[in-house]
């Protein structure tokens, strides 16, 4: 089974085609500079030139990296502000051919595909309790789980620390913009670390991002943190594999709901049926493709 995954990101849009069993793609990834400005329109031929590369007509899943309700973007801390309030998945819908040509796309916030993706295929695989994957990059993303489940948008990279917006202090952008050596980064990822502990007290945080990479470099100098913290396996992928899931989940159906009985007929949603199928796509309750992990 394979379902489309594009990434968008700050610098690159990149996708493949993502084989859903094993969790990895099925083909070479194909990358589009980011427009600038990246408003919605130019970002969308973007999109639309990586899906057209492979030919591609099925479902198709992307990352937005600021929070996406209902298909909505609605922030845009390290993109153009354009994104606000944007039908992004109407918008690429219609972008790669609308529904009738065979390309509906679903949309999600970049850590929570990177997450679904840990959390089924990688680094997280399994686990249940609190988890807590981070992605430190241009910005910080996470995607907060409970049991499997995903709290989506959870945006913890804005927490406020020592007054400042975390990932202003601790995201890998910073490290190169100050040239903080990995000692002093560290320390800095640390008091993040400790903070979000402090709060949500998980049992594993998954460390993302391009620096997963080079976890020996900083994992290591953290200490004083009670959580185990790993680095993540899919790394630069993640966000690929995770859209594709999250579009399988949305194509699949409703899942029922949290009792396990079936979504109520008529049942007024309070919730976007995407984003209800996103909070479980790591165990989809429609079924994976391999029949359960
Ligand atoms: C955004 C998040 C995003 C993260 C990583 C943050 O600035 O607010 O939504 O996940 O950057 O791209």
């Amino acid at each position: 089974m394979k379902v489309f995954g594009v990434d968008i990101g700050g610098s690159g849009i990149k996708g493949a085609p993502v084989d859903l069993e094993r969790g990895d793609l099925a083909e070479e990834r194909y990358k589009v500079l980011t427009p600038h400005p990246a408003t919605p329109d130019a970002v969308a031929d973007g999109v639309k030139e990586v899906v057209d590369h492979f030919g591609w007509s099925g479902p198709v899943g992307a990352t937005f990296p600021g929070v996406v309700t209902g298909g909505t973007t609605r922030t845009a801390a390290n993109v153009d502000k354009g994104w606000i309030g944007t039908d992004a998945a109407g918008l690429l819908t219609a972008r790669l051919g609308g529904e009738a040509g065979g390309s509906p796309v679903t949309v999600l916030n970049d850590a929570d595909a990177a997450g679904l993706a840990e959390l089924r295929f990688g680094a997280g695989r399994g686990r249940t309790g609190t988890v807590i994957v981070l992605t430190l990059g241009t910005g910080i993303g996470s995607a907060l789980f409970t049991d499997g489940r995903l709290v989506p948008n959870s945006e913890l990279g804005h927490l406020e620390l020592h007054g400042h917006d975390a990932e202003k202090r601790a995201s890998t952008k910073a490290k190169e913009d100050e040239d903080l050596s990995w000692q002093h980064w560290a320390h800095r990822v640390q008091r993040y670390l400790a903070h979000v502990e402090m709060l949500f007290s998980p049992e594993l945080f998954v460390i993302g991002g391009g620096v997963s990479r080079k976890a020996e470099k900083f994992l290591p100098l953290i200490e004083g943190v009670s959580a185990e913290i790993v680095p993540a396996q899919l790394q630069n992928n993640a966000g690929i594999v995770g859209a594709a899931m999250a579009a399988y989940a949305a194509q699949a159906g409703e899942p029922p709901a949290a009792d396990g009985s079936p979504a109520a007929a008529g049942a007024a949603p309070q919730t976007a049926p995407a984003d209800r199928a996103l909070r479980s796509a790591v165990d989809s309750p429609v079924g994976w493709p391999d029949g359960g992990r």
